[in-house]
């Protein structure tokens, strides 16, 4: 975030402009908005005042709110810059490296990569291409330039969400356990389970690779020999679900992953695919500490 003349918040750094990332932030300048074209755009964080964009533009942009609106956010005081609200109107911002956030959820920088939700059926192989010629998830969305790759796996027998993307860190980081994002899956599976069963799974359970504790179970229906089951996770080893029931002695017939993080299956179609909206993108970002 650049500041401009005069607003400094108290807690912000303030020797001379020189911020604690080594930056100088000289304070004499004022540009309109169009001296920054969209190419100028920033991408360092030497800013100064010559460079970064007003945060009402980004706003606006990141489609959030008219300029107009945008400036009424801010003197709400309901706009965040890198963890400090900001008031002032003309504070200049790097899009790409501030952090961005209106009433607490995070507003994502510009799009420089893809990042799709498909819905996965049954039967289709979690992977861009199968040199046995099966079904892949490449047959469910268009034809695209950029390299994509799925984040993390399902099972072939499994449906529901998977997210495609071409940005590599983000994918690494969303399937690495330590970030813990929560993924939710749907079993039906053979059998009432009953409440000691419940009791056993949410204690956690000891499989072949070791234990396997759910963030939350529970079951959703009972039928005369069958369950539908909810469970929570934040890990997705091979067949984790699958081999969690089996441990308890009702195997999976069908499983769906209904959720990650804050993406939800919903309305989604099987087969479909669409592109995560700003506001998961944001909360997933701030899940992978991106
Ligand atoms: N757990 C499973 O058993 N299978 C999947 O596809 C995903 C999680």
């Amino acid at each position: 975030m650049t500041p401009t003349t005069h607003d400094h918040e108290a807690g912000q750094p303030h020797d001379d402009d020189v911020y604690s990332d080594g930056a100088v932030y000289s304070d004499d300048a004022e540009y309109s908005d169009d001296e920054v074209s969209e190419e100028d755009q920033p991408t360092g964080r030497n800013l100064n005042e010559t460079e970064g964009i007003r945060l009402q533009k980004v706003l606006a942009q990141a489609g959030v709110a008219s300029r107009r609106a945008s400036e009424i956010l801010i003197d709400r005081g309901r706009v965040e810059v890198n963890g400090q609200t900001v008031r002032e109107q003309g504070v200049r911002v790097d899009p790409e490296r501030d952090v961005i956030r209106v009433d607490g959820s995070r507003i994502p920088p510009p799009r420089r990569h893809v990042y799709l939700v498909v819905n996965k059926p049954r039967g289709v192989v979690s992977t861009l291409h199968d040199p046995e010629g099966r079904p892949t998830l490449a047959d469910l969305i268009e034809r695209r330039k950029e390299r994509l790759f799925h984040v993390g796996r399902l099972d072939t027998d499994t449906e529901g969400l998977i997210i495609l993307t071409n940005h590599g860190e983000f994918a690494h980081r969303l399937a690495h356990p330590s970030y813990e994002v929560e993924k939710t899956y749907l079993a039906e599976v053979e059998g009432v389970v009953d409440a000691a069963t419940l009791k056993r799974m949410r204690g956690g359970l000891m499989l072949d690779d070791g234990p396997v504790k759910p963030d939350k179970v529970t079951v959703k229906s009972r039928g005369e020999a069958k369950s539908l089951v909810e469970v929570t996770l934040h890990e997705g080893r091979n067949h984790i679900v699958r081999r969690m029931f089996d441990a308890v002695g009702h195997p999976v017939r069908r499983l769906s992953r209904i959720q990650i993080g804050p993406v939800r299956l919903g309305q989604l179609a099987q087969g479909a695919s669409r592109e995560l909206t700003s506001a998961e993108l944001g909360a997933l970002l701030d899940a992978v500490k991106l």
